[in-house]
């Protein structure tokens, strides 16, 4: 039986980590659909045409150098309101959805439009300054240079282009359980998430 966890959210607000921790809780695999969108941003630095790059991906180009970099995400944003782009990683997601055992998904649409059916759909967030704060601490720690207002700034508007885009725009499903990260730390974040997963097993 497939059992597909849905979770979606801002940038920053948790979601990759709760995300990780909750398929190994129930022993799933876990897909960063975030990834996707970032390898066509990158294909579209290096010159290619979105749309292309988005229809020629492949799983391998999940694991390309630099996909985490601020650059790549800003691109990858850019690259997530063309509805092409969006309908050509449509199918990639779904399949991995439909894994046998179950699967977690993390994204921005993931509770509504990728798998609208999904068993369990949580929407986790934090306010824009405590999200900022973490990628600012995660940016310095992996050595990058950067100063907190710029990722602020950054922060802001890619949850703009996210919200506001007219193709699946970033919102909660009516049947999500919403998980505001901004006074948790990651075990109790963990912990709300098992727990509302487990009541819809
Ligand atoms: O989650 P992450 O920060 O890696 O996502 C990068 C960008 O990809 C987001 O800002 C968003 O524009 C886009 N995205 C999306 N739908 C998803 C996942 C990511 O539009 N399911």
């Amino acid at each position: 039986m497939s059992f597909t966890i849905a979770i979606d959210g801002p940038a920053a607000a948790g979601k990759g980590t709760i995300s990780k921790a909750v398929a190994a809780h129930f022993g799933v695999g876990h897909l960063d659909t975030g990834l996707l969108y970032r390898a066509v941003g990158r294909r579209m630095l290096d010159g290619v045409e979105p749309i292309e790059a988005a229809q020629a991906l492949v799983a391998e180009d999940l694991e390309a150098e630099g996909l985490r970099s601020p650059e790549v995400a800003q691109a990858a944003s850019k690259v997530a309101v063309i509805p092409e782009v969006r309908a050509a990683l449509v199918d990639f997601q779904r399949a991995y959805a439909r894994r046998s055992g179950g699967a977690v998904l993390d994204g921005r649409d993931i509770g509504t439009v990728i798998c609208p059916e999904a068993e369990a759909k949580l929407f986790v967030t934090a306010s824009a300054e405590v999200r900022a704060r973490r990628r600012f601490d995660e940016l310095q720690a992996a050595g990058v240079e950067v100063d907190y207002d710029t990722v602020l700034a950054e922060t802001r508007e890619r949850d703009a282009r996210d919200a506001s885009r007219a193709d699946a725009p970033l919102r909660p499903a009516e049947d999500a359980v919403i998980i505001d990260t901004s006074e948790l730390d990651i075990a109790a974040a963990v912990a709300r998430a098992v727990a509302a997963v487990d009541l819809r097993r």
